[in-house]
């Protein structure tokens, strides 16, 4: 209680805002003032009127709210809160897959760092990937998808496309199995089966739906359904049972867990905003680059 005090005296001295990832830890996520998806996360940093933004995500999250609010301060509780899929390609081979694919456009998932989206056309999360790609490219274009080689292939199924992919994965999304789903099918034959698309496509196979975060939050209100199992990371359950009080939630499995997800704790969050430290900042050139990716995403969503 006293730590949750601390950080509401705190965000009124700083005039900050507190934003969270559906993945952080519940006390966390409790007490965000916004609480949602890597999409729903960058809408809110392009329009929040606080000075300083206090990011409880993983870093390509914090640095995404940083190119699109320059002028603000940006500050992420622990510093190491990394993705190993973000990290699973660089600008300079990303520079070399395309110079191996030249005139192709390129689209990134948004989980890639700041210098990755500076080398692109434009930016998507998973919420709006099959939109924008839609919407954007000519059905005669070749196009470079990086880096989830699972989100690309979803996406491919959907729009019929071919994408020049990059094998990058998420680990944690990689430890959901079909066996998992399988097993927690046979557990509650009634319940439905969401998923992210970062799953491997044998366990998207199994799903009713596969979905962003944000989306299981919608399915999850909107369904009718009064069980429901839930395929990726476990942290995701704490706002789906809040929500949904009189439904039943149960994880593909428990061993979906993104380490560097819960590496945000309140006594960090009370350090971040005392000592205003781990301040985020992006090279103004690879800013402003990203930029137009990141731009031209949320006027196409
Ligand atoms: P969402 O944009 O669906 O929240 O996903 C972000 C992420 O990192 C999933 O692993
Ligand atoms: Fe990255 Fe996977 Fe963690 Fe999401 S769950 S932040 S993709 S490692």
């Amino acid at each position: 209680m006293e730590l949750v005090e601390r950080i509401k005296k705190l965000k009124a001295e700083r005039n900050a805002v507190i934003l969270a990832h559906n993945y952080q830890l519940p006390e966390v996520q409790d007490v965000a003032d916004f609480v949602g998806d890597s999409l729903g996360l960058s809408i809110q940093a392009s329009r929040t009127s606080a000075d300083l933004i206090v990011f409880c995500g993983v870093y390509f999250m914090a640095e995404t709210a940083k190119i699109i609010s320059p002028e603000k301060t940006v500050l992420i509780p622990d510093a190491r809160a990394g993705c190993p899929m973000a990290d699973m390609i660089t600008a300079d081979q990303l520079r070399y897959l395309k110079s191996r694919h030249q005139g192709a456009k390129v689209i990134c998932y948004v989980n890639t760092t700041a210098a990755v989206k500076a080398e692109c056309d434009l930016c998507c999360t998973s919420a709006n990937a099959e939109t924008i790609v839609r919407k954007t490219f000519r059905d005669d274009e070749e196009v470079i998808f990086v880096p989830d080689q699972y989100l690309a292939a979803f996406v491919a199924a959907r729009t019929g496309r071919d994408f020049v992919i990059w094998k990058g994965f998420c680990p944690t999304h990689a430890r959901i199995l079909p066996e998992h789903v399988k097993e927690q099918k046979r557990l509650h034959p009634e319940a439905a089966v969401i998923v992210h698309p970062e799953c491997r496509p044998a366990v998207i196979e199994l799903a009713d739906q596969a979905l962003s975060t944000e989306g299981m939050c919608r399915f999850s209100r909107e369904s009718a359904a009064l069980q429901i199992i839930v395929g990726t990371e476990i942290g995701m359950l704490h706002r789906l049972r809040k929500e949904n009080p009189g439904k039943t939630f149960y994880p593909a499995t428990e061993l979906a867990v993104c380490p560097n997800m819960k590496l945000t704790t309140l006594e960090k969050i009370v350090w971040a905003m005392e000592e205003m430290t781990h301040e985020v900042d992006v090279p103004e050139e690879i800013a402003r680059k990203a930029r137009v990716s990141i731009d031209r995403m949320l006027e196409v969503n």
